[in-house]
């Protein structure tokens, strides 16, 4: 394929959507074409799948269960979305994708990140991102920029929940020290002209 497949990770409120989006004007500008996209990506198959999954009436959903229709809705999108954009030679920036999983299922819920890469590897096969940028900033200030700036009520920061994204952090950092060629860590508590820069930066090297 010729095209290249770029994915932005990390916490809540990392800066990945705003950064994900100045970039794709950037690049632009320069005149690449771009596709931003992120899972379930308007594909219906792939929408029909996540509406199953948060079906507040489906209670009784078992967690393999949800992860193998979260890497089921995974394989629709690629298959629907990214890999004709990639076959066209563009750039295609997606809003979360696998590591996601291996570290919110995997090992914030316990699922195991083994486990849920398996399964993942079945739904991508060989389309593996190209470059991940990891936007890497401690959970509690990622979590205050979204209640400053979102209007969120605040016990999204309570001790249970922060526990939660503690663990998404730690894991987040096992992944970036596991693939260091494919990961590339950026310090996100920067300003945003900062973290920005570097984005862009690591995208060109990647291009050329
Ligand atoms: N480097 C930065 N410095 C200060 N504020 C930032 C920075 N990057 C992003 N923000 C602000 O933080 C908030 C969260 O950013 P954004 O929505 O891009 O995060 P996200 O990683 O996409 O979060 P989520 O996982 O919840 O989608 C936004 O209001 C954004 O303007
Ligand atoms: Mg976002």
């Amino acid at each position: 394929m010729s095209g290249y497949f770029i994915t932005f990770e990390g916490g809540e409120g990392a800066g990945k959507t705003t950064v994900l989006q100045l970039v794709s004007d950037r690049l632009r500008d320069k005149g690449y074409d771009v596709l931003v996209t992120r899972e379930p990506g308007g594909i219906k198959i792939a929408e029909k799948i996540r509406t199953i999954i948060l079906d507040p009436l489906h209670t009784e959903m078992e967690e393999h269960t949800e992860a193998l229709l979260y890497a089921a809705a995974r394989s629709q999108h690629l298959a629907e979305k990214v890999v004709p954009a990639l076959k066209q030679g563009k750039i295609v920036l997606c809003d979360r994708f696998i590591d996601s999983s291996l570290v919110y299922q995997g090992y914030a819920r316990g699922l195991g990140m083994d486990e849920v890469l398996k399964i993942n590897q079945f739904a991508v096969g060989d389309c593996m991102p190209d470059l991940t940028l990891f936007f890497d900033i401690e959970p509690e200030k990622g979590l205050a920029r979204i209640a400053a700036n979102k209007d969120r009520e605040q016990n999204r920061l309570d001790l249970e929940n922060l526990e939660f994204h503690e663990q998404v952090y730690k894991a987040y950092h096992i992944l970036a020290e596991s693939f260091p060629e494919r990961i590339q860590t950026i310090d996100a508590s920067q300003s945003l002209e900062t973290v920005e820069q570097e984005a862009f930066d690591h995208i060109l090297s990647l291009l050329k």
